[in-house]
């Protein structure tokens, strides 16, 4: 059931364990036969407003804001629509110039945060049109927002956020492809190719699953680790960002996700020997260049772990450990990534004795400020 532990040790590593089936169930009732059409219901009512607006502002906290990062990139990029992305906490008090043209879209596993409330009742204020990307059926996000789409990752106990994350990409996806083919801004073969492609990603879940035990033996040789780096580019960006608040939430070793090509800016300085640095390096569009970020890293010691495209055997050379995730689209990309990163979080966590479940100074929901 849903509320023990399934015979896993904790509840994080049988919530990692459930991704394959959670995103399954995010697609039930919206991924059409035969992949012909995608599904909203919550928002059908608003969609034609929302394909008009001229902005998306996607605002959340902790793991729901990476999910509006990665939402970033699609969006612009398939929907050619302009978004920004905020945190909860900063936007409720700074004044953000909206208007009845902008779509607000709130992102929240628990639908209870604080700030992300707030930040909800003031878009409604300036009369944008509010919408929730949510979890928790009932919730106050879900009740206060004007429409929205439910996660449907079933309850999640681990505090640090694991397929609640996966499943709110997979809405937002779900969202792009919508709203791209919508606007006339994707072609039918891509909208298709996504489509089906997508479908796929719980198949592809599994098999990084497998890997499980690899993981857990790269884990070993890290788990002394004072700070580690995390390194990924495009929208696996806000991926490194996740994989490096999954490390420091549950093994309270201090680790920063960085744009790879941002690296040279400061980063670079805390590279040696002791340095363990994660680099999402799958074969896509920017691939060379991550290569020369990895041979940055190498020059001056660091240990380099790589999320690389299965059978990618030039990066195993160039690298201290490997870890494979199966090839996809690369706007597809963050749902499988972020997986070993959850795990190597995990395992590292666990050698270390820490509480993964209830870290230390961390709550599941900040429903005060
Ligand atoms: C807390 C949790 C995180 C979560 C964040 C936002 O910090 O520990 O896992 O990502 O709140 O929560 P929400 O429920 O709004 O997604």
């Amino acid at each position: 059931g849903e509320l023990d532990k399934n015979g896993f040790e904790h509840f994080m590593l049988k919530e990692i364990f459930e991704q394959p089936q959670t995103i399954e169930d995010t697609f039930k009732g919206r991924l059409k036969p035969e992949y012909s059409d995608i599904v909203l219901g919550g928002l059908h009512h608003v969609f034609p407003r929302i394909a008009k607006a001229g902005r998306i502002v996607i605002i959340g906290c902790g793991t729901s804001w990476h999910a509006a990062l990665i939402a970033e990139y699609l969006l612009e990029d398939f929907a050619q629509i302009p978004v920004e992305v905020e945190y909860a906490s900063e936007f409720r008090y700074r004044k953000p110039l909206l208007n009845k043209n902008d779509v607000v879209i709130l992102i929240s596993q628990s639908g209870e945060t604080a700030d992300t409330l707030a930040a909800l009742r003031l878009a409604r204020e300036k009369g944008a049109l509010v919408l929730g990307i949510c979890n928790v059926v009932g919730s106050t996000l879900s009740r206060e927002t004007e429409a929205g789409v439910y996660t449907h990752a079933g309850v999640e106990i681990g505090v640090a956020s694991t397929k609640a994350f996966t499943a709110q990409v997979t809405v937002l996806t779900l969202f792009t492809l919508k709203l791209a083919k919508t606007r006339g801004t994707i072609s039918d073969e891509e909208y298709s190719l996504l489509v089906k492609e997508l479908a796929e990603i719980p198949k592809k879940g599994r098999a990084i699953l497998e890997n499980n035990e690899k993981i857990r033996q790269v884990a070993e040789k890290y788990k002394d680790a004072v700070n580690a780096l995390y390194l990924g580019r495009g929208t696996l960006f806000p991926v490194a960002m996740e994989g490096a608040l999954k490390l420091k939430e549950i093994s309270y070793i201090h680790a920063e996700g960085y744009a790879a090509g941002e690296m040279k800016h400061g980063p670079i300085a805390l590279v040696d020997d002791n340095l363990p640095v994660v680099v999402v390096a799958p074969q896509d569009a920017w691939y060379e260049k991550i290569i020369s970020n990895i041979q940055e890293v190498k020059a001056r010691k660091g240990n380099v772990i790589a999320i690389v495209t299965e059978g990618d055997t030039g990066l195993k050379e160039l690298t201290d450990d490997v870890i494979e995730i199966p090839r996809s689209h690369p706007a597809l990309a963050p749902l499988l990534a972020v997986i070993p990163l959850q795990l190597l979080a995990y395992h590292i966590a666990v050698l270390r004795g820490c509480n993964v479940d209830q870290p230390r100074n961390l709550a599941k929901s900040v429903t005060v400020e």
